[in-house]
């Protein structure tokens, strides 16, 4: 009696062991194989009289836009960027994020893209599908691929 009841024990615990075990690699194996995504979600200041239009914010760092912005359709202003210098799971991991800073006033055109990093500065125009890959001087119109000065601006005339 005493042999089988100590058989079962041994059994019973050698099952409960393997059974351990696989769960345990099995979850290390999900744990390694899920993605995993640097995401912070930094909330954006956004100002007074602000307009935006199907907008897109890739919020993984600082997004400031100040009074008076206007943006129009489908804008994507993206702060991240991925690691490509590492490859498969890993550059999906890394993010590297800059802030993305937009000045008072100034007019986003529609389907511009912005990137991490740029500041554009206050009362300048980036024109409609420009890629903004610099900061965009004051009183400026950009535009193109990538975003390059076409002309300046004085109060009430377009120099
Ligand atoms: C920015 C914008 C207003 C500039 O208009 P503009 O002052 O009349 O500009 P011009 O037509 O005089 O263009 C000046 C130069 O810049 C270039 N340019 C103007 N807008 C451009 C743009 N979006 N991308 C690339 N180049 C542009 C022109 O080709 C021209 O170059 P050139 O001198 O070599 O011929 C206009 O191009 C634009 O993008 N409008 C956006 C409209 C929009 O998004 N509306 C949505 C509702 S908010």
């Amino acid at each position: 009696m005493k042999n089988k009841f100590t058989k079962f024990i041994s059994l019973a615990f050698k099952e409960f062991t393997v059974g351990l075990k696989l769960f345990s690699s099995q979850s290390a194996r999900r744990k390694r194989n899920k993605p995993q995504y640097f995401n912070p979600w930094v909330t954006p200041f956004i100002g007074e009289h602000v307009s935006l239009q199907n907008t897109l914010l890739d919020c993984a760092n600082k997004i400031t836009i100040e009074d008076y912005v206007f943006f129009g359709h489908d804008v994507f202003l993206l702060t991240a960027r991925h690691d490509y210098s590492k490859f498969l799971l890993q550059r999906q991991k890394t993010v590297i994020s800059k802030p993305i800073h937009i000045k008072k006033g100034a007019w986003i055109g529609s389907r511009a893209i912005v990137f991490g990093g740029v500041t554009v500065g206050e009362h300048s125009v980036v024109g409609a599908g420009s890629i903004v890959t610099h900061d965009v001087p004051p009183y400026s119109v950009v535009g193109g691929n990538p975003a390059r000065v076409v002309k300046y601006i004085k109060k009430g005339i377009i120099v």
